[in-house]
């Protein structure tokens, strides 16, 4: 089974990408979503042994909008001696003459959502692949690529693959999936089949992304898995251990 092709997007997002319009969300990286994320940066840094005194930490944010609340990030990193380095992957070019000025080493955005992105039949894509494969000790995507998809766990699997040993990925999920598990709201329309399908499978499909990859590149990643409630806000995490 060819782990890699073109999967079906939102209209969301299909609607930036074929109008090449710059991505205009609700939540787009504004300076606010710092102070609305404290709970999320708290988690992060209570991660034991994540982040290196000595090195470089380099930092992935995928989906960052604007990305003007990279600033404080970079801050609160700076704060706590960590030295940085944090590039982007969205949809579009987004973030702010300052953010890239002042904070991003690269946008690594090709106007095309991960679902499309193959390195197994683009050069382009392989290249792009090979260079984010297995690089980052911390991937953070809030809103982002495993929010806006009907394939949150191949997104999810995707974004595993930038972590490098030991490294974590905390990546935002529609509430919507942990609510029809728990009953607490019904099918309709906008959580529809392949929604609830996805919901009740996202570990285990997860797994299953990651035992095909390792088959056929003859590799042994191995990950941890669980969904947290921070602030209210479904979040799965993500941890790299082998
Ligand atoms: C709603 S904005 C969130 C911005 C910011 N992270 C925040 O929380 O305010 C969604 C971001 O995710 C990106 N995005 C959404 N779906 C994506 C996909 N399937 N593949 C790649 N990027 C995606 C968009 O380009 C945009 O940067």
């Amino acid at each position: 089974m060819p782990i890699f092709r073109k999967r079906k997007i939102t209209t969301g997002v299909a609607t930036v990408c074929k109008n090449k319009k710059k991505d205009s969300w609700t939540m787009n990286g504004d300076i606010n979503r710092f102070y609305e994320s404290k709970q999320l940066v708290n988690s992060i840094f209570k991660e034991k042994d994540l982040f290196s005194k000595e090195k470089v930490n380099n930092i992935m944010f995928l989906g960052p909008g604007k990305g003007e609340d990279l600033h404080n990030w970079k801050k609160t990193f700076k704060n706590n001696k960590y030295k940085t380095s944090f590039d982007v992957l969205g949809l579009e070019n987004t973030i702010t003459e300052s953010v890239k000025k002042d904070i991003v080493n690269r946008d690594f955005s090709i106007g095309r959502p991960v679902e499309h992105i193959d390195p197994t039949r683009d050069s382009r894509d392989k290249r792009l692949f090979d260079h984010l494969n297995n690089k980052y000790s911390l991937v953070v995507s809030q809103f982002g690529v495993s929010y806006h998809t009907k394939h949150p766990s191949y997104n999810l699997f995707a974004s595993s693959l930038l972590l490098k040993k030991e490294g974590v990925l905390y990546s935002s999920i529609n509430s919507s999936y942990i609510h029809l598990k728990a009953g607490i709201i019904k099918y309709n329309r906008v959580n529809s089949k392949i929604h609830s399908k996805e919901l009740d499978k996202l570990e285990k499909h997860f797994h299953k992304f990651v035992e095909i990859y390792n088959k056929q590149k003859k590799t042994n990643l191995k990950f941890e898995f669980d969904i947290r409630d921070i602030d209210n806000l479904f979040y799965v995490r993500i941890k790299r251990i082998n």
